[in-house]
Parts: structure tokens; C-alpha cells; sequence
């Protein structure tokens, strides 16, 4: 079958769909955690073991205020109301990213929804949150850094499954496939270490309009390319 283990996507166009619409933005990303359950649901039937969604970046901080109080609302209503298809899809949450700005309360709901879900064995879902990429690596050398400075390790221990350890994904492979939707071709500071051997696989799609089918359309053009990983 040759189900890809792990897949990530940058869920983009939640504004555009809105704005084909004529509606406000956040009526787009509404629509978009329609697409995040949906998606969801669609990787445990399929058999992939874990998903990554980009849901706010550390750029994401400079968009206007109203519209950060929104997607942040939105955030906390899908922890506090899905309990339900986390625990009957056996679906256990991550949260990936510097938590430090995001609202204590908010937090803590974070922090609960990891414990409750911690014993979930089919599908770990990874949500990017206040979430960059460079920060992660640069937080991963910060942390090394400080172990050698105090002897814990030595410089030339440091080889790449050492490194990986000390990132946000510590807990994950590598993603195999990377989804962006809206048709942009750009990384966006998005799992840079992790993806260097991902496929990528662009869809025109909007965020809100990305289902199951598209996500089957996705794996089956992910089995027609050949992996080499550089050999
Ligand atoms: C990109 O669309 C999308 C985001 C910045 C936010 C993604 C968030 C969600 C789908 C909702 C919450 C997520 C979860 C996990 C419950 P955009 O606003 O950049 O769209 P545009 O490029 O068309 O303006």
C-alpha cells in the first residue's frame, strides 16, 4: 500500500476562500478546522501514524490583532469540544512550538488535552503552533550548547540523530510527504530540518476545500515517485 507514516501540511487560503466569498477572514479559518476534523479522521482510516499542521506561525504574530484573538478562539474551541474524535479515533494530541507568548489559559487547556490524550495510539497529531522553524533549530543549538558547556556531552557527539532529539518533532520520523494547499510554493519556516528528503505535493485547493479525496490524490501521486534520499 505504501501509506505515507507521516504527513505534514501547511494549511493555506482560509483567507481567499473567505474572500471569494465576500465574507470576513475568520469565516475562512472556521471552514478550515472543518478541514482539520475532516483530514483527521481521513489519516486514521488510512493508516498514517502521524500529521502535522501548521496552524499559527511565529509570522503569523504580526497579523492584526482581532484576527490573532480569533484563530487563537478557534484553537480553543477545538481542544475543549473534540475530545470526543480524539478518543474515538484513538488520536493522541502534540502541540509543536515556543508556547511562552501563547495565553496562560489557553496553555493549560493545551497541557491538559496532551495528558488526556496521552495513551491514543493510532494517529499522533502534531499541531504547529507559535511555531518557526529557525527558532526551533536555533532553540535545538541553545540546548546543545548548553550541555557541552556543562560537560554532558561532547561537541563531537553531535551528529544528526542528536541534533533531531532536540527538536520540537523529537517524538516523530521525518515527515515522508509535505501538503501545501492554495498552490503556493513556498516552505514558510515550516519543518526545515525535518523535510529534507519529504516529497511535496502542491494542490490549487483552498485549505477549506481540501477533503479526504484530495488527501487520497495526494498519497497516490506520493506512491508514484521514486525516493532516493539522494543515493
Ligand atoms: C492560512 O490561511 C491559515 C492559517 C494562518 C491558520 C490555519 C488555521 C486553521 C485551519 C484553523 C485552526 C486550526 C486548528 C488546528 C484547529 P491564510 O489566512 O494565510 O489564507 P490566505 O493566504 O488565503 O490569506
Amino acid at each position: 500500500m505504501n501509506i505515507p507514516e507521516h504527513i505534514a501540511i501547511i494549511m493555506d487560503g482560509n483567507g481567499r476562500w473567505a474572500g471569494k466569498r465576500h465574507l470576513p477572514r475568520i469565516m475562512g479559518h472556521r471552514r478550515g478546522v472543518e478541514s482539520v476534523k475532516n483530514i483527521t479522521k481521513a489519516c486514521v482510516n488510512l493508516g498514517v501514524k502521524y500529521l502535522t499542521l501548521y496552524a499559527f506561525s511565529t509570522e503569523n504574530w504580526n497579523r492584526p490583532r482581532k484576527e490573532i484573538r480569533s484563530l487563537f478562539k478557534l484553537l480553543d474551541n477545538f481542544i475543549s469540544t473534540q475530545i470526543r474524535l480524539f478518543n474515538e479515533n484513538n488520536v493522541r494530541i502534540y502541540f509543536i512550538g515556543d508556547r511562552k507568548k501563547i495565553d496562560p489559559e489557553i496553555r493549560k487547556k493545551m497541557e491538559k488535552i496532551e495528558r488526556d490524550t496521552k495513551d491514543h495510539k493510532k494517529l499522533i497529531l502534531n499541531i504547529a503552533l507559535s511555531y518557526g522553524s529557525r527558532q526551533e533549530i536555533l532553540s535545538a543549538v541553545k540546548a546543545l550548547s548548553g550541555e557541552v558547556k556543562n560537560g554532558l556531552i561532547s561537541p563531537d557527539d553531535i551528529d544528526e540523530k542528536v541534533f533531531s532529539k532536540h527538536l520540537y518533532t523529537k517524538h516523530c520520523p521525518d515527515p515522508d510527504l509535505l501538503i501545501r494547499t492554495s498552490g503556493e510554493m513556498r516552505v514558510s519556516n515550516f519543518l526545515l530540518w525535518q523535510i529534507s528528503y519529504s516529497e511535496i505535493y502542491v494542490t490549487p485547493k483552498l485549505w477549506p476545500d481540501f477533503g479526504e479525496k484530495d488527501l487520497e490524490k495526494a498519497i497516490e501521486e506520493y506512491q508514484h515517485r521514486e525516493r532516493r534520499f539522494g543515493k
